[in-house]
């Protein structure tokens, strides 16, 4: 009775959010769609070559054993969507919809925003994506270990009017800390934490290593890539076919333009139009690029009658209804990255990696807790504000933060300036300037997406009320 109760209440308060973002586009679609079961859950999966890794984690479509990578979920902008969490986990999670601006009370954040899901319990999030785009979920409790076993999957938010292609590719990035036998071995090193973030051993697209996908040749292929590792940052190239670069984070691009050479951080996601070779057999092959070491990431490979089509026929996706901040009477707060001092962290329910090594302004989070500290700023509903964010550290932070879309407006370390996003990789030494509309009311998390920072204190809230 209690559940069900509480599934109630989260069900009027999403459609309130859902109003909040957009009063005709709620109205329109009225009830809420039947849950799509989503189960957290062991599997096993063959992901090193010589072995079997047993305690894969998953979420699985329905109630029963689901022995893939998690599914990519569809979903479409401006209607309602509903999924129902089920924890068959040995311990609590939740989901955290990354990238979508939602209600405050389906972010996901345990503590802050939801109760944990103990193993045996279950949640339900019912929302309306306001933005089309490709976005991706993953748990917000003890996430080194859960995102780096297996809990990473994307979102695709669908949109009627996106120009036509003759296939989609979706691609899941990230590696796997896995050692002999296919075992995993210890998630993180505490150098490497306090450093760039420690690498997984084997890397994998789709839980696949160098997978290979059939699409039409001289087709025109969108292909959604999302970055879900814990720690990699890509830079991705493409060799054997041109490729344009229509949408970064979610967000459109305004004049897509040739991909080269694009970093890519954790938590981010680019979307890129491919136009395959017209020889069947030919191969667009998408690498990455850093160091002195380029590796294949995954292979498109052209089958059948050349369609012949052209990349200059793609034009600019429709954009999201970010609203523009008023930069005139925007406040300006100060984000500043930071090394701290190293000392113990407190235990969690969520997981503690047991180390604080990061701050944001000084303060590294405690951890999640019931007693948190105090958010970055209040801020108030429907006003702008510029955030004055500094990396004042040689290692690159991705940050993300929740709820909210940004612009990046000035930054001393790059002169292209992506459309709106909710993540920003940030070059070491980097000071970037951004601004929002607090439009989405709630306490939202800031942290970096390279999941050691996060849990050693880099992690921070603002409050919108
Ligand atoms: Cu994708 Cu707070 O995370
Ligand atoms: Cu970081």
């Amino acid at each position: 009775p209690m559940l069900r109760r509480r599934t109630l209440l989260q069900g009027s308060v999403a459609l309130g959010g859902a109003f909040a973002l957009g009063a005709s586009v709620a109205a329109k679609t009225g009830a809420t769609p039947d849950p799509q079961i989503l189960t957290a859950q062991f599997t096993d999966a063959q992901i090193a070559a010589d072995g079997v890794t047993p305690k894969v984690m998953t979420y699985g479509l329905g109630e029963g054993t689901h022995p893939g990578m998690p599914p990519v979920l569809r979903m479409r902008k401006g209607e309602a969507y509903a999924a129902r969490l089920f924890n068959r986990l040995d311990e609590p999670t939740t989901v955290h919809w990354h990238g979508l601006r939602i209600p405050n009370a389906m972010d996901g954040v345990p503590e802050m925003t939801q109760p944990y899901v103990y193993p045996g319990d279950h949640f339900d999030y019912v929302f309306t994506p306001p933005d089309a785009g490709t976005f991706w979920y993953h748990p917000h409790c003890n996430t080194l270990t859960q995102m780096g076993s297996g809990l990473t999957g994307v979102i695709v938010v669908e949109n009627p009017e996106d120009p036509a292609f003759d296939a989609e590719i979706v691609l899941n990035l990230r590696d796997w800390r896995l050692g002999a036998g296919g075992k995993f071995i210890d998630p993180f090193k505490p150098r490497d934490a306090a450093r760039g973030g420690t690498y997984g051993t084997v890397r994998t697209a789709n839980w696949q290593r160098e997978p290979v996908y059939d699409v039409p040749a001289g087709g025109l292929v969108r292909v959604r890539i999302a970055a879900t590792d814990v720690t990699r940052i890509y830079t991705i190239e493409l060799a054997g076919a041109p490729a344009t670069v229509i949408a970064l984070d979610g967000n459109a691009v305004d004049a897509p333009f040739p991909l080269d050479r694009l970093e890519v951080g954790p938590g981010q996601r680019v979307d890129l139009a491919i136009r395959m070779p017209e020889s069947e057999g030919e191969r667009a092959t998408l690498g990455n690029f850093r160091g002195s070491s380029p590796w294949t990431i995954a292979a498109l490979r052209a089958v059948g009658t050349s369609l012949k089509r052209d990349l200059r026929d793609i034009v600019a996706l429709p954009t999201n209804p970010v609203a523009e901040a008023d930069l005139s009477a925007a406040k300006r707060i100060p984000i500043d990255l930071t090394a701290t001092a190293e000392h113990k962290a407190t235990p969690s329910i969520c997981g503690s990696l047991g180390y604080t090594f990061w701050a944001i302004n000084k303060t590294p989070w405690p951890g999640d807790t019931s007693d948190p500290v105090a958010p970055i700023e209040e801020l108030k509903l429907g006003a702008s504000y510029v955030l004055e964010i500094a990396n004042r550290t040689p290692h690159a932070h991705p940050i993300h933060l929740h709820g909210l879309s940004f612009r990046i407006l000035a930054s001393n370390k790059r002169s292209f300036l992506p459309p709106p996003t909710d993540t920003i990789l940030l070059l070491p030494d980097e000071q970037a300037e951004v601004a929002l509309v607090a439009d989405n009311p709630g306490d939202w998390v800031i942290h970096c997406h390279i999941i050691e920072h996060q849990k050693t204190g880099m992690t921070a809230y603002f409050r919108i009320v």
